[in-house]
């Protein structure tokens, strides 16, 4: 668990900003808590503190702007919302302010549609629905690994000259690779997963997503990606 980073997220209307600091957090394997969790922790011992919420009347919730009161200069921050209508605005402007009043760097910000039943929307029962979708969630790691490189593990690429390849010494052994893989690529052996069946992997990253450690990295040249699609094409069942 990277110890340099936090985030920091209030998300009182329909859970649509966690859904984005939580891809972050995987991504940067740290922590995620809420500001009333935060307050009980010492913030000024992270370099770097991600802040997130929805934007309600065209600013961040209140609690989130009291938390980023509360960081030191030295600190780093990035900021990040979901937001109901068609353009983002001057939406993050009260927190940056607050943050350059404390002599704090915004380093990155980022900012995703999120499902909305206010004003206008109440018209049609609702706007933006889904939103933030799977797709903007990668949006959201993509955006973490873009500021923060050095603090993102490299999910996507394999250092075992082959195509999955789990990292010993950050594998806890859940196991819970093992447990949602359809494809049976995993064995357990010495109470961890070890790798039985590459050649059945789909690339499908349920083994990823399901990694509390983020041990796990897959990848696929496109003509290999090619060749499961072919192979796999045959089948008419899991
Ligand atoms: C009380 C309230 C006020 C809102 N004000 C705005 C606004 O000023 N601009 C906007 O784009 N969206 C606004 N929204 C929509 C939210 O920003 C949007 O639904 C957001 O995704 C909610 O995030 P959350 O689910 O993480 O709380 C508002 C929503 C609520 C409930």
């Amino acid at each position: 668990m990277n110890k340099e980073i936090l985030i920091i997220c209030e998300s009182m209307y329909h859970g649509n900003t966690k859904k984005l600091a939580a891809a972050m957090a995987r991504k940067l394997n740290c922590r995620l808590l809420n500001c009333e969790e935060a307050s009980s922790e010492n913030i000024e011992d992270y370099k770097i503190i991600g802040l997130g919420s929805g934007i309600y009347f065209t600013a961040h919730h209140p609690k989130l702007l009291e938390a980023a009161g509360k960081m030191n200069n030295g600190q780093k921050a990035f900021i990040f919302s979901t937001h109901g209508s068609p353009f983002l605005g001057k939406y993050h402007n009260s927190l940056k302010t607050i943050l350059d009043k404390q002599g704090i760097p915004v380093i990155g910000e980022f900012s995703s549609r999120g499902y909305d039943c206010t004003g206008p929307y109440i018209i049609v029962g609702g706007g933006n629905k889904g939103k933030p979708n799977e797709n903007d969630e990668m949006k959201a790691a993509r955006f973490v690994n873009r500021i923060l490189p050095q603090y993102c593990k490299g999910t996507d690429t394999v250092h075992n000259g082959h195509n999955v390849e789990i990292r010993y010494n950050e594998c806890i052994g859940c196991n819970k690779c093992y447990a949602v893989c359809p494809m049976k690529v995993f064995e357990i052996k010495d109470k961890k997963p070890i790798i039985k069946n590459e050649a059945d992997c789909t690339h499908c990253s349920l083994c990823i997503n399901n990694c509390p450690e983020q041990a796990i990295s897959i990848h696929h040249s496109l003509k290999e990606a090619i060749a499961i699609a072919k192979r796999h094409a045959r089948r008419t069942s899991l």
